[in-house]
């Protein structure tokens, strides 16, 4: 007997950087390589969820039964993300998204004189954010990314943006954050527990960590 306890559900991924443009042949980003989020999509479509996986530009193979919707900046992924936020059961925001943006795209590519530049940088919108202020009965799963005092600032992200659950990981750790094939991250949870995972796959990890979820929200089936 297959066991797929999310089929019928919706369930909308976000994974890797955003890229955000100075000018036609350069861009801000982050070290994220996807490898994360593409791993909770492979999770979510074996369990038998339509998903939907929105990727910032990784070099990575889409996973088995996932439709993947390739975004560069932040704009993009919010736009995609809100597209398909409505029917889904469960979104999680595992990309690494650019919190500042040039405030100008320069449409030529800028020229280098002697002395210094500077590049006036504004705030991209906070999709996570935006999702939860619009949230109905869709399961919110974030990420925090922390180098310090990891626990305290993913339990103040979970409040501040009206999530379910927040993957908490310290990206200082050597087994863990961005690159990496292995994690290590705790899960806090809207009932206020705290889980901690052992340094693991981050394809095992991932598996892990929404069972998790679908046994606290008893989302269980056999069927
Ligand atoms: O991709 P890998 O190399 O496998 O690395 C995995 C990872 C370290 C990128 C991943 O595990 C992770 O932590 N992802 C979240 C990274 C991040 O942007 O964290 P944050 O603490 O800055 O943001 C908190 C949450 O808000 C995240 O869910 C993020 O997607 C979301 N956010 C942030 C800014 C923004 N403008 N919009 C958002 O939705």
């Amino acid at each position: 007997k297959v066991d797929l306890p999310l089929k019928g559900k919706k369930v909308v991924v976000t994974a890797g950087p955003t890229r955000e443009r100075i000018d036609p042949v350069r861009y801000i980003s982050n070290f994220s390589s996807g490898k994360m989020g593409y791993a909770m999509a492979e999770a979510a479509a074996a369990m038998g969820a339509t998903t939907v996986l929105i990727s910032g530009p990784v070099d990575l193979p889409v996973p088995a039964g996932v439709q993947r919707i390739p975004v560069e900046s932040a704009a993009d992924m919010l736009d995609a993300v809100l597209t398909h936020y409505e029917d889904a059961s469960i979104v999680i925001k595992s990309a690494a998204v650019a919190d500042y943006k040039p405030k100008d795209q320069h449409p030529q590519k800028m020229k280098k004189n002697d002395g210094e530049t500077q590049i006036e940088l504004v705030r991209t919108t906070d999709i996570l954010k935006t999702l939860g202020e619009r949230k109905k009965n869709q399961l919110l799963v974030g990420f925090a990314a922390e180098t310090n005092d990891a626990l305290a600032y993913g339990q103040s992200k979970l409040n501040k943006k009206n999530l379910d659950y927040i993957i908490v990981n310290d990206v200082t750790d050597p087994a863990g954050g961005f690159g990496n094939d292995t994690n290590v991250v705790t899960l806090l949870t809207h009932t206020g527990q705290s889980i901690a995972f052992e340094a693991m796959q981050k394809r095992e990890l991932a598996k892990i960590l929404l069972q998790t979820i679908i046994k606290e929200e008893g989302l269980h089936t056999n069927d």
